[in-house]
């Protein structure tokens, strides 16, 4: 299991102190999540913030595009130092030149659906994606429950991987918490997102240490 702790509830005006802290505890990425107040109704950052992140750390950026029309912004973000980039199947018309275009560049591509969306969005360009993004809640913002329903897609999703023989990773957004880490796990995911479970509440240190060990009830039955 790897973690992808989600800077949408760090502390916006540090946010190098909750970076440090997440080197510190062993994770190896970070989850950058991208809005522009029209494909959902927030606004967070844009590639100037990521390229100053980019400067003070070595973890994988995994940019997480909600916007409009992201195949319009994949230069600036690719430039601004993105590792893996993941736009929307509903905000995109050219899914398939999208991900071309984000391959070449030398970037991971991630393809995210939302909870309304169903998986076969995805069937005719799950060869050419790094990256299934599974979201488990409605997009926009943390801090919301966890969508029980999204269990059933994991697992299509892991299904279908394997009768296809294709090795796209499967990340889950939202609502994660060390409660139902390890069924998200044992329903197919290989990576979890995590917000407000990691930044919120007590110290960074023990809320990541709690999601650990709950992954590891993963394989228990
Ligand atoms: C929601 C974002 C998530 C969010 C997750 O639109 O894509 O990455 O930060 O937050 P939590 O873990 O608090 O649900
Ligand atoms: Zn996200």
């Amino acid at each position: 299991m790897k973690l992808s702790p989600s800077l949408l509830s760090a502390n916006f005006a540090n946010l190098e102190k909750d970076i440090r802290e997440v080197e510190r505890n062993g994770v190896e990425m970070l989850h950058i999540d991208v809005m522009d107040g029209h494909f959902v109704p927030n606004i967070t950052i844009g590639p100037v913030v990521l390229q100053s992140i980019r400067k003070i750390t070595e973890l994988k950026l995994d940019v997480h595009l909600m916007i409009s029309n992201p195949g319009q912004y994949i230069n600036a973000f690719v430039d601004a130092g993105a590792d893996i980039l993941t736009v929307h199947a509903e905000a995109d018309i050219h899914l398939h030149r999208t991900l071309s275009i984000i391959r070449e560049l030398g970037v991971k591509a991630g393809v995210s659906i939302n909870p309304s969306t169903p998986l076969s969005m995805i069937e005719e360009i799950a060869e050419i994606m790094d990256l299934l993004l599974i979201m488990s809640v409605n997009p926009g913002f943390g801090g919301q429950s966890f969508i029980e329903k999204s269990l059933e897609k994991i697992y299509k999703a892991d299904q279908i991987r394997n009768q296809r023989k294709l090795d796209f990773l499967i990340e889950v957004d939202g609502g994660i918490k060390p409660q139902n880490a390890a069924k998200v796990l044992n329903a197919g995911a290989d990576i979890l997102v995590a917000g407000s479970a990691i930044f919120k509440g007590q110290q960074i240190s023990e809320n990541i240490r709690l999601l650990n060990e709950s992954a590891r009830m993963e394989i228990q039955p």
